[in-house]
């Protein structure tokens, strides 16, 4: 449908001419009242199964673009093969103060510090009650800041949620709530899945639970989070999410800001990182492979690092609506050129 698709790009530039949080209130508003393009694909080469999940492609929406799951059909509708809405903590919560989304235009990149902003369990909840289920839906679940236990929110998410998602996200590598990526440790990390873990088999027996990571990790805090995905059975890790490094090379000026960095200069840390979890737990414990994607080429070279799934979020702010559709198209063509029939064939094909 060609003027959608064109309206929607239209409307991409004239956003960027806003500051970057009003921008996405719009957007968001846009893609809920029905702008938003409807990719017409047949792509039946890049359908995959992950964790028990049938993809019709392996390309999602990235966490943080639809905090409160007002438009998860509408992304679906964009050609997304899968949607994480959130995050969302049990608690409504209004984040830091604004301004608290930067873009860094020249360096194709957004710093954010957001502070899992949200409606709470009970709104999210009550939007995707009121949705017709198609299409694969996950959560990406935060705790509240003020909360006396945290891995107790993760515990209320899936209880809240059990049967109106296809997979939850335990995050715990947002870096704007101080102190939450002190769960990545050992100790908390395996009593937090248990618990996640024992709730899920009680309350949504066969949801998959995926766990999200920072990709500014010591090597004991890899080791730590690879026993614990192998003991605990998690059914996919998540890498990864925004950094608090900034490469030097950065050119714009809110580089300095607080926050995640997220978008292009993620691109080669988040991958670097993919490829050495593929490598430890890869045979095991699907992966998914997240940052700085932003064309066709980057996804596949995800997909080469041992990456079954891919997500993007920061590419979308650049280059609009039309971006997933755009990349699945040409996606076939890497599979061609490696001599691969399927995706599948080509996940972790360059990994060693
Ligand atoms: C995010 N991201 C994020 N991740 C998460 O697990 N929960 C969240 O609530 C958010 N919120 C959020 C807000 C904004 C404004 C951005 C830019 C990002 C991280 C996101 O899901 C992803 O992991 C990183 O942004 C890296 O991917 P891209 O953006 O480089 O494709």
């Amino acid at each position: 449908m060609k003027t959608p698709l064109f309206l929607a790009e239209l409307g991409a530039k004239a956003l960027g001419a806003l500051d970057a949080e009003t921008a996405h209130h719009l957007t968001v508003r846009m893609l809920k009242a029905g702008f938003g393009p409807k990719a017409a694909l047949d792509t039946p080469r890049l359908a995959i199964d992950v964790a028990g999940l049938s993809l019709p492609n392996p390309l999602g929406l990235a966490a943080g673009f639809d905090k409160n799951a007002e438009a998860p059909d509408a992304a679906l509708d964009m050609g997304f093969g899968f949607v994480e809405v959130g995050a969302v903590t049990p608690r409504p919560q209004p984040g830091n103060p604004r301004p608290r989304v930067f873009r860094l235009r020249a360096d194709a990149a957004v710093i954010n510090r957001y502070g899992f902003n949200n409606d709470g369990l009970d709104a999210v909840s009550a939007r995707l009650k009121a949705r017709e289920r198609r299409g694969i839906v996950g959560v990406n679940l935060g705790a509240n800041k003020d909360s006396e236990d945290r891995t107790e929110d993760y515990v209320k998410g899936v209880t809240a949620l059990a049967g109106l998602v296809d997979f939850f996200t335990v995050n715990i590598s947002s870096p704007n709530t101080p102190g939450l990526r002190a769960l990545q440790g050992k100790a908390s990390l395996e009593e937090l899945m248990r618990r996640v873990m024992t709730a899920r088999d009680e309350a949504a027996a066969g949801t998959p639970v995926f766990l999200k990571i920072a990709p500014d990790l010591a090597d004991e805090d890899k080791a730590d989070i690879a026993d614990a995905a192998r003991a605990m059975k998690l059914d996919a890790l998540i890498v990864s999410n925004t950094t608090i490094t900034r490469a030097a090379n950065l050119r714009s000026g809110a580089a300095s800001e607080t926050g995640g960095l997220s978008g292009k200069p993620l691109f080669a840390m988040s991958t670097a990182l993919l490829r050495e979890f593929y490598g430890v737990i890869g045979k095991n414990i699907p992966l998914i492979g997240v940052g700085g994607v932003s064309t066709a080429r980057d996804a596949y070279e995800k997909i080469l690092a041992g990456a079954s799934l891919v997500q993007l979020y920061t590419a979308l702010v650049y280059e609009g609506p039309g971006l997933p559709s755009r990349i699945l198209k040409e996606l076939p063509s890497f599979l061609d050129a490696d001599g691969f029939g399927q995706i599948g064939e080509a996940v972790g094909a360059g990994a060693s």
